[in-house]
């Protein structure tokens, strides 16, 4: 049965804890379904990790439609979340109501995030008012990175760490289903879970969320280019098809591949 944004909450509400994960192609997101994971995210992430390029800023519309409609077409319980990418949602509202709709109707994502605080209010009750559930994402925002001046750790001073509570109640207040929390100390990312009733999503923000949320390639081992420190690679997957492709070479040069089974004559 298809997780809801009201089976979400409720993890929250009976203390449990939320496991949410990046996909962006079908096969992993079957298998990620079929592991159990409650909430997908076809993430902006996607630039780097699938497309190649140095951030999330380059990915358009259409490469993030691509994704998500390979995702939705693997996930059949999982409540899959669309990124909305930069400069999709920040014009106007009838320009993020655009391509929100986009998401749902022909992405068939059941809901989608997009990255800021108070400012996106009017913009996130449109699209509340119009039937698309949106999750927030304060602290880092890596889609800001040319403003901020890259990935630094936010919410480290008070006046910061009291924009950033203000932002998580703004949201909450705006309606929002949850909010991701990227990169901030883990003493303001408990504040914020405690003062607010919705879920708190971390990523680099230490324990006391009500989730985490990784990327699929940095758990996996299968993005060296860059390893943040609050990953745990819990399996080094690059290593072990490094392996498979070196057999594979082998048994083709030496004639073990195929053998009498693998071939009809
Ligand atoms: O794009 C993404 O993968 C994200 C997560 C890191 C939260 O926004």
């Amino acid at each position: 049965m298809r997780i809801t944004i009201r089976d979400i909450q409720g993890i929250k509400e009976n203390g449990k804890r939320i496991a949410m994960l990046t996909a962006y192609d079908y096969p992993t997101a079957r298998i990620i379904d079929e592991a159990g994971i409650p909430l997908i995210l076809v993430g902006d992430s996607l630039g780097q990790v699938v497309l190649g390029y140095d951030s999330t800023i380059p990915v358009t519309m259409d490469e993030m439609l691509h994704h998500l409609k390979a995702v939705t077409r693997g996930a059949k319980n999982s409540l899959v979340v669309a990124d909305l990418p930069f400069m999709s949602y920040q014009i106007n509202i009838e320009q993020a109501l655009i391509n929100a709709s986009r998401c749902i109707k022909e992405g068939l994502a059941h809901a989608v995030k997009l990255e800021g605080g108070k400012e996106l209010v009017p913009t996130i009750k449109k699209l509340i008012t119009s039937g698309i559930p949106v999750f927030g994402h304060i602290g880092l925002k890596p889609q800001s990175i040319n403003v901020t001046g890259g990935y630094q750790i936010q919410g480290q001073n008070n006046i910061e760490a009291t924009e950033l509570l203000d932002d998580a109640k703004a949201l909450e207040e705006a309606g929002v289903s949850g909010i991701i929390l990227e990169l901030i100390p883990s003493k303001l990312a408990k504040k914020i879970t405690e003062s607010i009733s919705i879920p708190t999503i971390g990523i680099g923000a230490g324990p006391y969320c009500d989730g985490q949320i990784q990327v699929w390639h940095d758990i996996l081992g299968l993005y060296p280019n860059f390893v943040p420190k609050h990953t745990r690679q819990f399996v080094d997957l690059q290593s072990i098809i490094n392996k498979a492709l070196t057999n594979y070479i082998e048994n083709v040069k030496n004639g073990q591949f195929p053998n009498d089974s693998e071939f009809i004559e």
